[in-house]
């Protein structure tokens, strides 16, 4: 697992080739625009996204091309359409890894900021910027996203 690091620091442990990085920049717009959810995963994967099973990933989502291998998503997660998941971030010169545990849910057009564990079977509602670990079972929304509900373990 990664853990939260110095933009250049991480640059220097994780050094790409021009080509890999081109590579990956048009796979993950491949990902973007395919109708396909099958393909769309693959194409996730392609890019060094870990991408669990059962997973679907909506269209004209933007999952960082730039640090692909610090996001994980694990089985049974949906997210939605036109969702933003950033684990870098220039302003502070760091990245950080992004993990969406097992049945999590994140509704259209959140944004999920680096260093965010999106705990399992917990729900984000839509247009939520996510600036904090989610707990478990847990229901939040806004900007930035706050708890507006717990769920039962049940659900
Ligand atoms: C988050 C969500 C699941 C909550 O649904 P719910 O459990 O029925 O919640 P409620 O409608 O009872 O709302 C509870 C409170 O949260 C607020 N709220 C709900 N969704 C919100 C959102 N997305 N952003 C900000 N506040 C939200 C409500 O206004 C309400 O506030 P109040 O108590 O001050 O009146 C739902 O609103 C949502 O955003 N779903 C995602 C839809 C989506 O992305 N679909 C994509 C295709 S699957």
């Amino acid at each position: 697992m990664f853990e939260k690091i110095e933009w250049s620091e991480f640059r220097r442990r994780h050094r790409h080739g021009r080509i890999t990085v081109a590579f990956r920049k048009i796979i993950n717009l491949l990902a973007r625009f395919t109708l396909n959810n099958a393909l769309r995963v693959i194409f996730y994967r392609c890019t060094g996204v870990t991408v669990g099973k059962n997973v679907y990933i909506g269209g004209d989502c933007s999952i960082d091309d730039n640090f692909p291998e610090v996001v994980s998503i694990e089985d049974d997660v949906i997210i939605s359409h036109r969702v933003t998941v950033v684990a870098h971030d220039r302003s502070r010169l760091m990245v950080a890894p992004i993990l969406i545990q097992k049945g999590a849910f994140i509704g259209t057009g959140s944004i999920v900021l680096p260093g965010v564990t999106v705990g399992h079977n917990s729900v984000v509602g839509a247009g939520s910027v996510v600036t904090k670990d989610v707990n478990p079972y847990t229901v939040v929304a806004g900007s930035p996203a706050k708890i507006i509900k717990k769920l039962e373990k049940s659900e």
